[in-house]
């Protein structure tokens, strides 16, 4: 490790490792993007479990093709990357934002899939990829899966966007990168394992008591206009529309409250 901050990569590892063989910590200054570097490591055949920080992040990644911005030392950027092999990859995405938010603070909603909302702005994201593992791409084969989640620790500046965002510190005013980290990785890779023995079901009634949208008017980036219903058992988005109940999973699709 070469940083300016101080990070508890050895407590996250004693934390994790007996969970995850092979895990290891890595904590780097800067990179352009910790999902980048992660997924240029497991095509190039690296596919050991890793949690990869960067302090700063050059070009952070959103979803939708979205830049991610983040200052050092005012927010949290890393990836989780690890072989994982579920029967069902659908709802991934929103169990991670149910271990994120659950591990952090009981005032910290979802919104569908998996951004994490406080007093209706958003606080942090996550983006879900994965790389192949040499498998054949046969149905139950592993693929390295990288789990990028950006959090804002303090206030940033919200030139066009929409809502400015939320920052950690609205909630716990001495928040901490190094903390934040040991608090929320352990149960996060809990989550992704019982995710991949179990799938979406047993963290759906928890995504429900944090769903932001429920019951709210939604726009979606396709044209389509309803009400939010809830989330299906593969972690769809159930939206009540002029033309019936409909579910939504493309991750391409954006969901904006009316
Ligand atoms: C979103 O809300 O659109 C997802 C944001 C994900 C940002 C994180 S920061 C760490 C990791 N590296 C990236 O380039 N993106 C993710």
């Amino acid at each position: 490790m070469n940083t300016a901050l101080a990070w508890p990569a050895e407590a996250i590892w004693e934390a994790v490792a007996p969970r995850l063989p092979g895990f290891t910590v890595e904590v780097l200054p800067e990179l352009d993007s910790t999902n980048s570097e992660l997924m240029r490591r497991a095509r190039a055949g690296q596919a050991d479990p890793v949690l990869l920080v960067a302090e700063r992040q050059m070009a952070g990644r959103g979803r939708l093709g979205r830049a991610w911005q983040a200052e050092p030392g005012a927010s949290l950027t890393f990836s989780l990357g690890l072989p994982l092999a579920p029967a069902d990859w659908s709802g991934l995405s929103l169990a991670v934002g149910v271990a994120v938010a659950e591990s952090l603070d009981s005032r910290i909603g979802l919104k569908w899939p998996n951004d994490l909302w406080v007093d209706g702005r958003k606080l942090g994201g996550i983006l879900v990829e994965t790389a192949g593992m040499g498998g054949g791409g046969s149905a139950g084969a592993a693929r390295y899966t990288v789990i990028g989640i950006g959090l804002n620790l303090a206030p940033r500046a919200s030139e066009g966007l929409s809502t400015p965002p939320a920052a950690l510190r609205d909630l716990w005013p001495d928040a901490r990168a190094g903390e934040v980290l040991l608090r929320l990785a352990p149960p996060l890779v809990d989550a992704v394992l019982d995710f991949q023995a179990s799938g979406f079901e047993p963290f759906r009634t928890r995504y429900e008591a944090r769903d932001l949208l429920r019951g709210r008017a939604v726009n979606l980036s396709d044209g389509t206009a309803g009400t939010a219903l809830g989330v299906s058992g593969q972690g769809g988005l159930l939206v009540h529309t002029a033309t019936g109940v409909t579910t939504v999973t493309s991750a391409e699709v954006s969901v904006r409250p009316a």
